[in-house]
This record gives C-alpha cells, sequence and structure tokens, in this order.
C-alpha cells in the first residue's frame, strides 16, 4: 500500500502540466475486459499455428482465407468487448486534467477510444480498419467486391486483398504514432506502463527513453515484466483493480 500511495501521489502532482503522465498500454490493459492477449488468441482451432502464420504478410499471402477468419473471429471479440474500470480511469483522468496524459498503446482493439481516450496513439494498429495490401496499381483506385465463399474481399479488377490495418511481424511502425510516443516518453515527468510484458520492440524502449529523460516510472502488472528493472514503482495489481486506486481523484465526479 506504501507503493501504491507514492504513485498515486506522483501521477496526482502531475496534474495540469502538459504531457507529464506518459502511459504506455499492453495485452495486459484488455485482458479484463475478454480480449485475449495475442498469445492467448492462439487456442482451440487456432493452437496449431505458428504466430508468423496468422499475423505476417507471408503467412497472409500464403493462406488468406486462414488469416482473414483468424482476424475476423479477433475482430468479433473486439466489437464484443466493453471498455474495463482501468480504461474508464485513464479517459477520467484525461478529462480531468485537459492536456496532461499522452496515452500510448500497443493494443489493436478500441478500448480506450471508447472509454474517452479518442487521441490513444496506436503503435500496432487498428484491428477494426481495412486496408489494401498492396499500393493500388491502377487508376483511379481498387474496387472492393463482397468476400465470397472461400475468398476474403478482394478489388474485383485487380485481385488486390483486403487485409487487416494492424502491424505485422516483420513491419515497421506507423512513423507518426512512433514518432509522437518517443516525443511523448522524452517529455514526461511520469511514465506509467500498464499490461505490457516488455518484450517487444521498440514499444519497450519508450520506458528505458523516458527513465533517461528523468521520469519517474511506474508499472502496473500483476505478473513480472522483462522491464521491470526499469521501474521506480512496481505494483503488482490488474489494471481495472489499479488504476482507478491509482488515477481517480476526488474531484474526478465532481
Ligand atoms: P503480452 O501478451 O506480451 O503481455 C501481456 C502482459 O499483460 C503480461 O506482462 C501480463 O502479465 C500482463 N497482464 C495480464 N493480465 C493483466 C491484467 N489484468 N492487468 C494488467 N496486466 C496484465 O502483450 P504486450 O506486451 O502488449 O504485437 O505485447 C505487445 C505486442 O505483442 C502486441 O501488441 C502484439 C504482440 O505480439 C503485435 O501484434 C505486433
Amino acid at each position: 500500500m506504501q507503493d501504491l500511495a507514492a504513485a498515486r501521489a506522483l501521477v496526482q502532482a502531475a496534474g495540469g502540466r502538459p504531457g507529464a503522465l506518459c502511459v504506455l498500454t499492453g495485452a495486459g490493459m484488455s485482458a479484463e475486459s475478454g480480449i485475449p492477449t495475442f498469445r492467448d488468441a492462439l487456442t482451440g482451432l487456432w493452437a496449431r499455428f505458428d504466430p508468423a502464420e496468422l499475423a505476417s504478410e507471408e503467412g497472409f499471402r500464403a493462406q488468406p482465407q486462414r488469416v482473414w477468419d483468424w482476424y475476423a473471429e479477433r475482430r468479433e471479440g473486439v466489437r464484443r468487448a466493453e471498455p474495463n474500470a482501468g480504461h474508464h480511469a485513464l479517459a477520467g483522468y484525461a478529462r480531468l486534467w485537459p492536456g496532461t496524459l499522452v496515452l500510448v498503446t500497443q493494443n489493436v482493439d478500441d478500448l480506450h477510444q471508447r472509454a474517452g481516450n479518442a487521441d490513444a496513439i496506436r503503435l500496432h494498429g487498428d484491428i477494426l480498419a481495412d486496408r489494401w495490401l498492396q499500393p493500388c496499381p491502377r487508376r483511379p483506385g481498387c474496387r472492393p467486391v463482397d468476400a465470397s465463399p472461400g475468398r476474403p474481399p478482394h478489388c474485383g479488377e485487380c485481385d488486390n486483398l483486403v487485409r487487416p490495418g494492424v502491424v505485422w511481424f516483420g513491419e515497421e511502425l506507423p512513423a507518426p504514432a512512433l514518432a509522437a510516443a518517443r516525443r511523448a516518453s522524452e517529455n514526461c515527468a511520469v511514465m506509467l506502463v500498464v499490461g505490457t510484458s516488455g518484450a517487444v520492440w521498440p514499444a519497450a524502449g519508450l520506458v528505458s527513453r523516458a527513465r533517461q529523460r528523468g521520469a519517474q516510472v511506474l508499472i502496473v502488472n500483476p505478473a513480472p515484466s522483462e522491464i521491470d528493472d526499469q521501474a521506480h514503482r512496481v505494483l503488482r495489481g490488474t489494471a481495472a483493480r489499479t488504476l482507478p486506486l491509482l488515477l481517480d481523484s476526488p474531484r474526478a465526479g465532481a
């Protein structure tokens, strides 16, 4: 409880200073909303596949229908899910202290946005968005044809395929999002890291970047992560239980 009180004092003191609180979230943020982590989503029918077979351009080109079906199932799970108390606590803090919080997420779901953090920086894209697999070779452009049995959506004329708007293994992160996340980590006074294993780069590097620039690093995770050694304080708890205790202020309901 001592750690919680000290961590709470830090985030409350940041309130009102532009960009003072940078928050990095990972899959654990949405776990209590019922969205499985990437690896946990490889269960049941999908357990026999390697992640790279389902989340890479190579895998999609080899088996477009299989990959499309896997994402269709995950999209359905995201649409059914609701933001949890952790998402709401972050949105409440942002409302209370406009401009203080910069939220950076590795998650491809839209739960931060639905909770009210419309400006969250999305490092790994948006699972609900569609985009073309390759730039259109024609002018004025590709036109989608609905999925036919055994076929994901594609261009009726040039066969270009529609793919989910996420970052796959081997792909670059969207440059504007990464640049904005780096700026936020360099400028913050407190870096709050929630529900990430810290194993995926370059996102994990944001934490050491913040620490090197003098930020206090707080981690919220029920289990050890690969970046615990970067933290000034580790709060062993889940996102939905811990974030309201950390972020809610007596003024929040005012
Ligand atoms: P991981 O699946 O690697 O790690 C999830 C983390 O959440 C672990 O450290 C858990 O201990 C923690 N966790 C579990 N339940 C939690 C809860 N209720 N509250 C808080 N934390 C909890 O997820 P990420 O670190 O987000 O990449 O991994 C990042 C990327 O790896 C994902 O964006 C995805 C995946 O491969 C791409 O799709 C490119």
